[in-house]
């Protein structure tokens, strides 16, 4: 079921409660206290984007293949703009790219089952749609319209999504990680292509994305070798 709310502070915290099951979609025009990664908020004109989140059953998910959830988002998101001819990148770990440009965010929680199996994943997704001016503190924000110079009928966008995300949340279902892992590699931003990288001191360097692992580690080649960078470790100069 869809359920629309004019506000909330986010749909991540109204999606966590138990009334809603697997398959629900929280989804408000507004967001008072949009959450974003790394304790940021998260910014979107009112009216003119998608934010909401979507509640899953992983009761048949190993605490340990959480990325799985992860990379079942982005590449229903990649799907969601294939269709409407936008070649998107996964940006390590859940940023939607288009160019050098960031056209979707994604916030993901678990809850815990027993047995070391999670129970339920809550996956925020803040998708711009129509947006064309953003906040100027945004380091690097596109939207479908920007990219495109059209207009989208955002619920058209979201059950479009919908289907993406079911179908691909099949193939997690019946156990295919490793055919998920395989098309995230192939829709890896940046992949095999050098660039600068940021360490948390403040160090730049260059280097090479060479995969993510499927702990969702970054693999990243310098003329050292390759080394492994969990998240918060290593960010992106863009
Ligand atoms: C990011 O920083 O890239 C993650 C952004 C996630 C934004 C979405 S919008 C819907 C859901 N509700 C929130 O408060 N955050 C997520």
């Amino acid at each position: 079921m869809f359920y629309y709310f004019n506000e909330l502070t986010s749909t991540i915290d109204e999606a966590k409660d138990e009334k809603y099951i697997h398959g629900d979609v929280v989804v408000a025009e507004r967001q008072t206290a949009g959450r974003g990664q790394r304790g940021k908020k998260w910014s979107s004109a009112a009216g003119e984007n998608l934010t909401f989140s979507v509640v899953l059953d992983t009761s048949f998910l190993r605490a340990d293949r959480q990325f799985s959830a992860l990379q079942t988002v982005a590449l229903a998101l990649v799907d969601l703009f294939s269709g409407y001819g936008l070649d998107a990148r996964i940006k390590w770990t859940n940023d939607i790219y288009v160019g050098d440009r960031k056209i979707v965010g994604v916030l993901i929680d678990h809850s815990l089952g027993s047995g070391g199996m999670l129970a339920r994943s809550g996956a925020g997704i803040g998708i711009n749609v129509n947006q064309r001016a953003f906040d100027e503190w945004l380091p690097n924000p596109t939207s479908m319209a920007r990219e495109t110079g059209l207009d989208y009928d955002r619920r058209e966008v979201l059950e479009r999504f919908y289907g993406c995300l079911m179908a691909r949340f099949e193939t997690l279902r019946v156990g295919g990680h490793d055919a998920l892992q395989c098309d995230y590699h192939s829709k890896i931003y940046r992949l095999d292509t050098p660039a600068l990288y940021a360490l948390p001191d403040g160090t730049h360097f260059t280097a090479t994305v060479r995969g993510v692992g499927p702990g969702g580690e970054l693999l990243l080649e310098t003329s050292g070798g390759i080394k492994k960078y969990l998240y918060r470790e290593v960010s992106f100069v863009i």
